[in-house]
């Protein structure tokens, strides 16, 4: 049996903002049982929610050198569906609303946990054959773990997985507080380890010592070597070429499964769901204050509000898109310009758009399950587990053929019949908007079609089956 530790920022049910959550929660639970046992462990935020908060135990406390600092570490732990869950306490880096978004904090907090989650190992009695580390929160992970660590028996033959969810959050900051934050020695800082031109960066840190790479998407995966997507790390990609993998997301398919969901207005399969998505869309209309028409094209928007997903392109193109017969639902927060420009529209359209400017499960489900279209223009996509939700739901997507949106979305093709959805190859708004365009016409003049469209992308498989196993060879193969 194998030994796994996933170390990460953030996971399903207990703590979410975007699908880097959604992974850590779902895949553990989808790895080969008897193979693998896998664990997790995370931060015990303060803004985690009550009910889970409840069900966590303490099992231990003990102190730990950070740099100058002697640090609390408190430990907890709980098991949910099957998978064994530790918690790091410490109400001193994890208080606050939400889990981070202030880099000055947080390169200080996920130092902390860094090597927090190596330092409890002993103390818990688990010796993961591999630690798995997620995005650039946990980049101190494998620095940690061959710096002073392996020097130690217990750690001495422990492999680290580096995982990139988003290549574009690195955790940068000066390099003369970094090294006094973590108390790593100068060798550390250097061009070929964790400096980038000048700054310290945990992301790299991780990216150098890991023993194996990957990324959420074979189309990522080759991206990230070239300039544009590299994000100043393409020439570290490509030296690391032969150590990386694509390994496109899944997703829990009970949790997002339109037949059993207990959040929609009506349940429905791929074998029957025409009335059903129609009483969705028109309970989702009353709930949301538009009006009850039954042919408006609704197009739905679940989405940080970010240049990452393209909103500068809805920016621009917003106006002309209020004059057609769509509705458009957005749910979502972020940048002030964009959910000041959501805002704005349904203000200006009440008829046509309905601003959603916050964070809701509930909703999100809602929209998935009521829309007929749902649109994600991305400059850049890792993976996208959006795009995944609207397959499932029957939501057809309109993309741009990039990252993980390029890997799961097959593009409509009017003579062969086949395709999941709509696509458009360049960053420019008329062509995202001639590809709504296009759509919304084969939605109106072709519904057969359109029709059997929503019935392919159901049935497409993005559960963990295929994606799980790739996971398992890269441990074996460690
Ligand atoms: P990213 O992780 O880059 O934000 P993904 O598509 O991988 O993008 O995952 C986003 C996840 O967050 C999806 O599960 C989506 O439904 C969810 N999400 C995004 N914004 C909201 C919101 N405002 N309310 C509820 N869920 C949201
Ligand atoms: C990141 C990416 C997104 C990906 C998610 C989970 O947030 O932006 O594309 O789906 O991580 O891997």
């Amino acid at each position: 049996m194998k030994k796994i530790l996933f170390v990460a920022s953030e996971g399903v049910p207990f703590i979410k903002t975007g699908g880097l959550a959604d992974v850590v929660g779902s895949l553990p639970k989808y790895l080969d049982k008897n193979q693998f046992d896998v664990r997790v462990i995370l931060p015990k935020y303060m803004c985690m929610k009550e009910e889970y908060k409840k069900q966590l135990n303490y099992i231990t406390h003990f102190y730990m050198d950070l740099g100058w600092r002697s640090q609390y570490v408190g430990v907890l732990e709980t098991i949910y569906e099957g998978i064994h869950f530790y918690f790091i306490d410490n109400e001193y880096y994890f208080a606050g609303f939400k889990p981070y978004g202030n880099i000055y904090e947080d390169v200080e907090k996920f130092a902390f946990f860094s090597k927090a989650a190596l330092s409890v190992l002993p103390v818990i009695e688990f010796q993961p054959d591999i630690i798995h580390c997620h995005d650039w929160q946990t980049g101190l992970v494998p620095v940690f773990l061959k710096d002073k660590f392996h020097e130690n028996d217990f750690y001495a033959n422990m492999k680290s997985v580096m995982t990139i969810h988003n290549l574009k959050f690195q955790g940068v900051w000066d390099m003369q507080s970094i090294k006094n934050i973590t108390g790593l020695a100068d060798y550390y800082f250097t061009p070929d380890k964790l400096e980038l031109y000048g700054d310290a960066n945990y992301l790299k840190g991780g990216l150098v010592y890991a023993d194996a790479l990957t990324t959420v998407s074979p189309s990522y995966a080759e991206e990230i070597k070239t300039p544009f997507y590299g994000e100043n790390l393409d020439g570290l990609m490509r030296a690391r070429a032969h150590d990386l993998r694509g390994i496109v997301n899944g997703l829990d398919y009970n949790e997002w499964n339109p037949q059993t969901d207990r959040l929609i207005y009506q349940n429905y399969s791929a074998g029957h769901f025409q009335e059903e998505k129609a009483k969705n869309k028109a309970e989702l209309q009353k709930q949301l204050g538009l009006p009850q028409k039954k042919d408006a094209f609704m197009i739905g928007i679940v989405s940080r509000l970010t240049d990452q997903k393209g909103m500068d392109l809805i920016d621009y193109m917003m106006e002309e898109m209020c004059q057609q017969d769509y509705q458009i639902v957005v749910l979502g927060t972020g940048e002030e310009k964009y959910e000041n420009m959501f805002r704005h529209f349904a203000w200006k359209y009440p008829e046509k758009v309905s601003a959603n400017i916050y964070y809701s499960e509930d909703i999100s489900h809602k929209i998935y399950a009521a829309c007929d279209a749902f649109l994600m223009p991305s400059l850049f996509e890792p993976c996208g587990l959006s795009q995944l939700m609207s397959l499932r739901y029957g939501t057809v997507p309109i993309i741009r053929e990039t990252g993980g949106l390029k890997d799961t979305v097959e593009p409509y093709n009017e003579y062969e019949g086949i395709g999941t959805g709509f696509s458009f190859a360049n960053y420019n708004a008329h062509e995202m908007f001639d590809t709504i365009r296009y759509a919304h016409s084969v939605y109106v003049d072709k519904k057969t079609e359109w029709n059997k469209m929503v019935q392919r992308g159901m049935q497409a498989d993005f559960s963990w089956n295929a994606s799980a196993g790739k996971y398992a060879e890269l441990y074996n193969w460690l």
